[in-house]
Parts: C-alpha cells; sequence; structure tokens
C-alpha cells in the first residue's frame, strides 16, 4: 500500500509551523462541524488534530469562531441541502467580521460540479478540499489565512493512505480506529466509491500501533472503521483478512470491547463469524446492511446477494453467536420498486427481527448508475412504504426491548445521559444503550453492572 511519502508529511508539518508561529499571539477558536458517517467523525478528528498542533482551540458557538470548517457528507441529498443552507446563511456573518475563514471538506466536495457551485455561488467560503487531500489541511489553511488565496482541491489521489496525522480525540474511553478507507462494491445507488475512491487497507502494524497507544491513554473500546470492513486486507497481499485482524487486536493488553462496521454481507466469511465468536473482546453485535428484500431489487442494487442467503448468513451468525445484537441499513423507494418488491422487504424485517434498523428513502445521487434509471414509483408512495417500515420496526424494537426488563448488562458508562442530568448512559455488550441513575463513585470510563427495570420503544433504563 502507498503511503503519503516523507517528504510530503515534512512540508505539512513546516506549514503548520509557519502557521502556528503566525498565529501564536491571537488564540484562534476553530468550530468543525461533521455530517454523515463514522469514518467522517474520525477524519474530523485528524482535522482537529491538525489545528490543535497550529495553536487552535474548539468552540461549539459559531459567533465566536475565527474559522468554521464543515465537513460534509454526500451520501444522501438532504445531508447536502442542509449544508447548503448552513453555508448560505452564514454570509451574513461573515459581513460582519471579514476576517471569519469558511471552509469545506469532505464527500461533497469530492464531487466535481458541487465544489464548482461552491466556487460560483457561494464566495464568502476561502477553503474547498476533498476527501483525498486531507492530510494536506495545514497547506490550505496556510494558503487561505496568511496569503489570502482562495483554495479549491478536490484532486483526486487515490490509492495513497496519509499515516501519523495528529489526531484530537475527546479523551472517551471508546475510539474509532479506520483500518481501511474507501469501497469497490459500486451498488448502484452510492456515491461513496466516487467521493471515497477505491478499497485501500491499512498496514496492520499501523493500526495495532494506534491502537496500543489509545490503550495506553486509557481507552478501553474500539471501533474499527471501513466503508467494507470486512474486506480488509484484500488489497494487501499480506495474506491477512478481517478475521485475522480481529485475532490481533483482540491480543491487546487492556483493551476490553471491539466492535466493527460496516460489513458488507457478501464479504462476510465463516472464518470472521469464528473469529467474532471465539475472540472474548469482539462484542455481540453486527452491522448488516441488506438494503432491500427483494431479488430483483438487490440485482439491480448490484448488491451480490439474494434475500435467501442473507437470510442463511444471519442464521448462520446467529448459531455461532446467539445473542447477537443486529442492525440493518434499509433504502425504500428504489427506482421502479414496486409494491411486492418492498413486500419482501418487510418479510426480511418480520423474519430477521433486528435490534435497529436505519432506514431511508431513495435519494437521487448524480453519477451513479441508478440516477439514469427512470422512475415510476411516486414520492407519496414511497413516504407512505416508508411510514410502514417505521411501523412494523418499531413493534419489533419495542417488543425485543421489552423482553430485555430483569436482565442485567455489563455497561462501559459514557457519560451523562442526554435528557437527564440526574442519570449516566452506558453501553451493552451489544451495543444497546441504558440509562440509570448517577451513584457515588461512578464515573466515565468504568464498567457496570446495570439490570433494565424500564423499557419503551428507544430506550432502557436501569438500575445498579
Ligand atoms: N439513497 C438513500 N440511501 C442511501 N444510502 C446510500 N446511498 C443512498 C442513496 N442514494 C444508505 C444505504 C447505506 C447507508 C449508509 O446509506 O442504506 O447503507
Ligand atoms: Fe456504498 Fe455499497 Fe460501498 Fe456501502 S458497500 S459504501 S452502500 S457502494
Amino acid at each position: 500500500m502507498k503511503t503519503i511519502s516523507q517528504e510530503e508529511q515534512k512540508e505539512q508539518i513546516a506549514y503548520m509551523t509557519r502557521v502556528a508561529n503566525m498565529l501564536c499571539d491571537s488564540a484562534p477558536k476553530a468550530m468543525v462541524i461533521t455530517y454523515g458517517c463514522q469514518q467522517n467523525e474520525n477524519d474530523s478528528e485528524r482535522i482537529r488534530g491538525m489545528l490543535a498542533k497550529m495553536g487552535y482551540t474548539f468552540t461549539e458557538k459559531k459567533e465566536e469562531a475565527d474559522l468554521i470548517l464543515y465537513n460534509t457528507c454526500a451520501v444522501r441529498e438532504g445531508a447536502e441541502q442542509r449544508v447548503l443552507g448552513n453555508i448560505g446563511a452564514l454570509s451574513h456573518e461573515k459581513r460582519r467580521r471579514p476576517n471569519l475563514l469558511i471552509g469545506l471538506c469532505g464527500c461533497m466536495m469530492q464531487q466535481p460540479h458541487m465544489a464548482e457551485t461552491i466556487k460560483r455561488k457561494y464566495k464568502h467560503v476561502s477553503m474547498v478540499f476533498g476527501t483525498h487531500v486531507l492530510h494536506k489541511f495545514p497547506q490550505f489553511l496556510y494558503e487561505a489565512l496568511i496569503e489570502q488565496k482562495r483554495v479549491i482541491n478536490i484532486t483526486d489521489s487515490e490509492g495513497v493512505i496519509a499515516e501519523d496525522i495528529p489526531i484530537y480525540r475527546s479523551g472517551d474511553p471508546k475510539a474509532w480506529v479506520s483500518v481501511m478507507y474507501g469501497c469497490n462494491n459500486f451498488c448502484t445507488y452510492c456515491i461513496v466509491p466516487y467521493v471515497r475512491g477505491r478499497e485501500r487497507s491499512r498496514m496492520p502494524e499501523k493500526i495495532m500501533e494506534e491502537i496500543t497507544d489509545l490503550v495506553s491513554r486509557g481507552v478501553t473500546e474500539v471501533t474499527l472503521l471501513g466503508q467494507n470492513v470486512n474486506a480488509y486486507g484484500k488489497d494487501l497481499d499480506l495474506g491477512i483478512n478481517f478475521a485475522d485482524l480481529l485475532r490481533k487486536v483482540n491480543a491487546v493488553e487492556g483493551l476490553r470491547r471491539i466492535r466493527f462496521m460496516t460489513s458488507h454481507p457478501k464479504d462476510m466469511s465463516d472464518d470472521l463469524i469464528c473469529a467474532m465468536a471465539e475472540c472474548e473482546k469482539v462484542m455481540p453485535q453486527l452491522h448488516l446492511p441488506f438494503q432491500a428484500g427483494s431479488d430483483r431489487i438487490l440485482s439491480a442494487m448490484n448488491r451480490r446477494y439474494t434475500q435467501a442467503q442473507y437470510l442463511d448468513l444471519v442464521q448462520r451468525v446467529r448459531d455461532k453467536i446467539p445473542h447477537i445484537t443486529l442492525s440493518t441499513d434499509i433504502i425504500v423507494g428504489f427506482p421502479n420498486e414496486s409494491e411486492e418488491d418492498f413486500e419482501e422487504t418487510i418479510r426480511v424485517l418480520e423474519s430477521v427481527r433486528f435490534d435497529t434498523v436505519f432506514s431511508f428513502i431513495y435519494s437521487k445521487r448524480t453519477g451513479t448508475p441508478a440516477a439514469e434509471m427512470d422512475d415510476k414509483v411516486t414520492d407519496e408512495e414511497k413516504h407512505r412504504r416508508f411510514d410502514r417500515l417505521l411501523e412494523v420496526q418499531n413493534r419489533i424494537s419495542r417488543e425485543i426491548n421489552d423482553a430485555c426488563l430483569g436482565q442485567t448488562f455489563e455497561l462501559l458508562i459514557e457519560g451523562e445521559s442526554k435528557t437527564d442530568s440526574n442519570m449516566l448512559t452506558g453501553r451493552t455488550p451489544g451495543g444497546k444503550i441504558i440509562n440509570f441513575p448517577k451513584a457515588e463513585g461512578l464515573s466515565t470510563g468504568d464498567y457496570v453492572n446495570v439490570t433494565v427495570d424500564k423499557t419503551n420503544t428507544w430506550s432502557l433504563t436501569g438500575k445498579i
């Protein structure tokens, strides 16, 4: 695997130093806003890492930020519209404070038509860069801030991995670790392979180094990330696959929990299922998108499995790990999905009974094959199906949660509950969130046993 050269790395460090020197007396503040998946969150941690090295501190308030950077998502149109709306609204703030620097990065910017729109219509944005040049952020910041240039860079340098970018993490007991980037699957609705490039795996020793370092800083849970994480290693020619990686990570002393996402059903080998079952630190949780129940739609989506193969896979996973928590992604309203096709999706829901379902209405993405398919199904019909799907899943989630009543789970405490300051919140091995009353001596990062005493559709409450 090609990584960026040492010269390139040195060059960026030099830019960091220059920016830091120029800013040393001004104590600048940055606000980084992230849309989309965990991979984007992880990229934002890298951006914050570089910013911290250049002397920035962080704020959640736009009015006090000297730099506002949006790390964007292109997976659905809704997220794009929100970013454009927010950026539009910032023009007022920019007029009020001309020194405010506004930047955009991430998947949405990697699309040439979008970068062009920003360039032409959003003149108050000074910095636009794509996913392949994240490591050059110090240079872009230098050019925009010090040289007062407008920076637009969406270079497509696929196949390269940038290691050793400083990373700023919140000090949580859990951390995300990207183990591979990109996707080769080209599902016909999906923009990801176009904006994130082909699959490239990090070298195992770099991953292990990062995890060992995290553990030495008090992290006890890691989530291994990749758009298609279970294809890890296929591009490396080292004879290592994702099951081997799990076994290696499982051996890290001091680490207690391992999760990973997102897995593609076609890459879910029996070896991987065995590794999950035998590694005691790998949590009984699997996110396994099925997207649609109908074989005709699955084929039009280029998913490369049938409903029967998916159901068989779920059975094999449950045979080895009986109490596994399963979640999935579903797209409703793929072009020309018929009522019968949609009923097949409901059939899979009823048959698998997922703990959690992330459902989306199909969103047309420029440049993907599905965007060329003409579609006879009305928006109204798509929304009706979407509502029906939610109704079915809400009932199932409620039934599954109700069955947790009286059960005891080991939780990793993640902090105060977002809705009640008298409560703490933590996750079970299966990844379910349970809120429970604060108690003397308990703090974030501790492990505690909690018994569920109240359930509803979305949450569980318990006591120690
Ligand atoms: N429209 C709707 N949902 C999409 N996803 C990906 N592309 C699209 C699209 N064009 C969903 C898939 C994927 C999840 C991350 O987003 O379900 O698994
Ligand atoms: Fe998109 Fe399919 Fe790749 Fe997932 S597997 S990122 S849905 S192309």
